[in-house]
């Protein structure tokens, strides 16, 4: 199953690559398409890529992939077990002083590159979605969404069994002392509740084969 979804990711990956959709073609060094396991039930969509996805094409490699990485393992998660992407594909940047500072992708580009997510969740069919940050998660589980309030709860959505939102890693890093272990502590819990859900829809199913 996983080589076939491998399979049907590799076209929509291949087209992506040449996308010319928005202007963040033009300054994109490559575009992020995402990658992992796309057999696997949980998906996690971030919001898009920066300087090191950029140079790399691969998604959350910087430091924030970094914590990211960390709060997965104290869930027992490695990359291994999950698809990562975003919800734009390239990254979204301003010039200041001649240097390059992300910033949060606009509703235009984040419209135009939506094609590509929905074929990816069409392919993967997870039954978790985990959107990282405010833009994940207003475009996949309602506009308006208030991080601070609504993360942490499970919302039904049409192209999974439940997503769930956490606060971006990004963010975290920004936190100092206390703040950053108590924002942190968020996204462990998170992403424990979003492997957790995945284990109770199995369970669930297991029961009614028999
Ligand atoms: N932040 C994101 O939202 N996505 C990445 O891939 C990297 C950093």
């Amino acid at each position: 199953m996983a080589d076939e979804k491998r399979e049907a990711l590799a076209p929509v990956a291949e087209e992506a690559s040449a996308c010319q959709k928005c202007p963040l073609a033009e300054t994109r060094t490559l575009v992020v398409f995402g990658e992992g396991n796309p057999d696997s039930p949980l998906l996690i969509v971030g919001e898009g890529p920066g300087e090191r996805e950029d140079l790399t094409g691969r998604p959350f490699v910087g430091r924030a992939g970094a914590l990211l990485d960390e709060c997965l393992a104290e869930n027992r998660i490695t990359r291994k077990h999950v698809y990562i992407t975003n919800i734009v594909k390239c990254r979204a940047c301003s010039s200041e002083n001649s240097r390059k500072r992300n910033r949060p992708p606009s509703t235009a580009e984040t419209n135009a590159c939506r094609p590509y997510l929905d074929r990816q969740l069409e392919i993967i069919r997870p039954r978790v979605v985990l959107c990282l940050g405010s833009p994940s998660a207003n475009a996949l589980i309602h506009t308006n969404f208030r991080i601070m309030q609504e993360r942490g709860r499970f919302f039904e959505v049409p192209f999974a069994d439940y997503a769930i939102a956490a606060l971006h890693p990004a963010y975290i890093l920004r936190q100092g002392g206390q703040a950053f272990r108590d924002v942190r502590a968020t996204l462990v819990a998170d992403i424990g509740a979003a492997r957790l859900k995945v284990v109770e829809i199995r369970k669930a199913e297991a029961k009614t084969l028999f």
